[in-house]
């Protein structure tokens, strides 16, 4: 599904039905559904979920092996990434954003607490706010972020709380889709210092969510 003005999107994971509300016009971006989160969850679904006996699964060894991780997320929105990949094993998960994008997400994980059988962490977190990101106890496991690239000046704070808070062997899960190009080549620059960048092949992605403009990226600190 693209991005879309209908108020509820709605994600299905594995047998699971998620509804997330959006509000297209507030003036935050936080408060829509955003595609690159729906390609990353669906891009981990398709290979969590592959049979042991289908073929090769390249993302078996380290990608997905979810109980007892401990993940965050970044820019989490309405929530659709973290609730999807919380409903995909990856159960003890924070889900941070800005303290005007916190009734959105707050709202859609009670909308969809009994699909998500448990209520999931939440925590105001501006990545330039140290204290903050300490608070959240790293490190983590995961950080997961979808679509978070899109302002110059945010980019190295965003860089910066991606490296303090993934654990030397963690796994940042990136959602990417160029939205400005300064933001863009800054943000590679200065993250291709600090992580080795693998890039998700195209053929990779959930066949029903793979669009042209969108990646996804695995990052592992250097
Ligand atoms: C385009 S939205 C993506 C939302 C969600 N990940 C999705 O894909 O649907 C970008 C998100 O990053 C958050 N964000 C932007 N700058 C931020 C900052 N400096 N600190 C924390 N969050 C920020 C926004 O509030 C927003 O929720």
């Amino acid at each position: 599904m693209r991005f879309t003005d209908s108020p509820v999107i709605d994600l299905q994971i594995g047998d699971t039905h998620l509804s997330i509300e959006q509000d297209n016009a507030s003036m935050h971006v936080g408060t829509s559904v955003w595609p690159c989160s729906l390609v990353l969850a669906k891009f981990v679904e398709r290979w969590l979920l592959l049979s042991p006996s289908a073929s090769p699964n390249p993302y078996s060894s380290s990608l997905l092996l979810f109980p007892n991780k401990r993940a965050v997320e970044l820019g989490a929105g309405c929530g659709p990434a973290g609730m999807a990949l919380s409903l995909l094993g990856l159960s003890n998960i924070t889900l941070t954003d800005i303290a005007p994008v916190m009734p959105a997400l707050k709202r859609n994980l009670k909308r969809n607490r009994p699909a998500l059988q448990r209520n999931l962490k939440t925590a105001v977190l501006y990545w330039n706010n140290h204290k903050q990101l300490e608070a959240l106890g790293a490190p983590f496991d995961f950080v997961i972020a979808a679509d978070v690239v899109y302002l110059e000046d945010g980019v190295p704070h965003l860089v910066s709380a991606m490296e303090a808070l993934v654990a030397p062997s963690g796994v940042v899960l990136l959602g990417y889709q160029l939205r400005s190009p300064e933001a863009h080549q800054l943000f590679w620059e200065l993250a291709e210092r600090v992580f080795s960048v693998e890039k998700v092949p195209h053929e990779h992605l959930h066949p029903d969510y793979a669009y042209e403009e969108t990646d996804v990226y695995i990052l592992r600190k250097k």
